[in-house]
């Protein structure tokens, strides 16, 4: 069986975007793959967060992956800290990496922007980390977002560079792109994003989760009730193509082409089905939550599994380079 590879950081809520994106797609993955699942704390580090919190955000990190129907019989979740060969193999890989090539990585760039105060060593070599868990496990596809494409070409660059310099260790990984629309935020123009606070909460209460979206940015040259809609262009229209069927979506097509529908008609049988599909999440994630112990047995028993991969892997490595045993 081929394997998987994906990571997600555990800073904060988890939202509809990460959902729709990401989550969805790596539970109908496990069919088909041998699947592993990472919460990269040793990513997250590479800018200021919260110290008192990052422990319970890894606990529900994993748990928001078990409420969306990752199953542990069926996948392996751990936390990467858990298993320290990410870091060793990344220290082996910083020496085939050419610092040029992490200097235009786009992410960051962006992220030096953002934290100006903090450009530090570890966020210019975030994307070798990366390379790491992917290749610890030998994966041959990462199902990413479109933003972390250039992460993987790095990560086939590392590869190939290491396998050139010392024998043929590493498989050069795809990224897998999900067939999922891009949802934006709630204002309609930026990615939904924790940090820019245009998010939808995956747990959030019903009500909150409805004001949201009733308040949400449609499509902005649509003022007036009595104004045609262009669902192309509408945010609602992209969250509905996530969460509606065939019939629906032809419907508030067609109704809001013709202003036969308003903005809130069309928001409201949005809102009926995603409410439809994560009221059952939400509500294994509560339950989920008076039993953090079953939570942390799994990303144990996760990085016990990893754990082996990961140690058979730099032993291969460690001897690629001539290290003594
Ligand atoms: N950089 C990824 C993100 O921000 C998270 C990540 C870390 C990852 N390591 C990974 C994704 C390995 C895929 C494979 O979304």
């Amino acid at each position: 069986m081929k394997r998987i590879f994906s990571g997600i950081q555990p800073t904060g809520e988890i939202h509809l975007g990460n959902y729709v994106g990401a989550i969805r797609n790596w539970v109908t993955l496990t069919d088909e793959y041998d699947c592993v699942f990472c919460v990269v704390d040793y990513h997250a580090i590479t800018v200021e967060y919260e110290i008192s919190e990052f422990r319970k955000r890894a606990i529900e990190t994993a748990l928001i992956l078990l409420a969306c129907g990752l199953s542990p019989e069926k996948c392996k979740i751990f936390v990467q800290s858990h298993v320290p060969e990410h870091t060793e193999l990344a220290w082996i890989f910083n020496c085939v990496t050419p610092i040029g090539e992490l200097e235009r990585m786009t992410q960051f760039k962006d992220k030096s922007k953002q934290h100006r105060a903090n450009i530090n060593m570890g966020l210019m070599d975030y994307p070798v980390l990366q390379a790491a868990d992917i290749l610890i496990y030998k994966a041959g596809f990462v199902p990413v977002g479109e933003d972390q494409v250039q992460h993987i070409e790095l990560s086939r660059e590392v590869a190939r560079k290491f396998n050139a310099r010392f024998g043929n260790v590493f498989p050069e990984p795809q990224a897998l792109l999900s067939m999922a629309p891009k949802i934006l935020g709630v204002d309609g123009e930026a990615k939904m994003s924790k940090t820019l606070n245009n998010y939808i909460g995956l747990l959030e209460d019903e009500e909150v989760m409805w004001e949201k979206l009733r308040t949400a940015v449609t499509d902005v040259n649509r003022v007036r009730r009595s104004d045609p809609g262009n669902p192309e262009i509408c945010n609602i229209y992209t969250i509905h193509r996530a969460f509606s069927d065939n019939r629906i979506l032809l419907d508030v097509d067609k109704g809001c082409r013709t202003a036969g529908i308003g903005c809130i008609d069309c928001k409201k049988m949005l809102f009926k089905n995603m409410i439809a599909e994560l009221g059952p999440i939400r509500e294994k994630a509560l339950s989920l939550m008076k039993d953090t112990d079953y939570v942390i047995d799994v990303i144990r028993a996760g990085a016990k599994k990893c754990s082996a991969i990961a140690k058979a892997t730099m032993a291969e490595t460690r001897s690629a380079l001539g290290i003594l045993a």
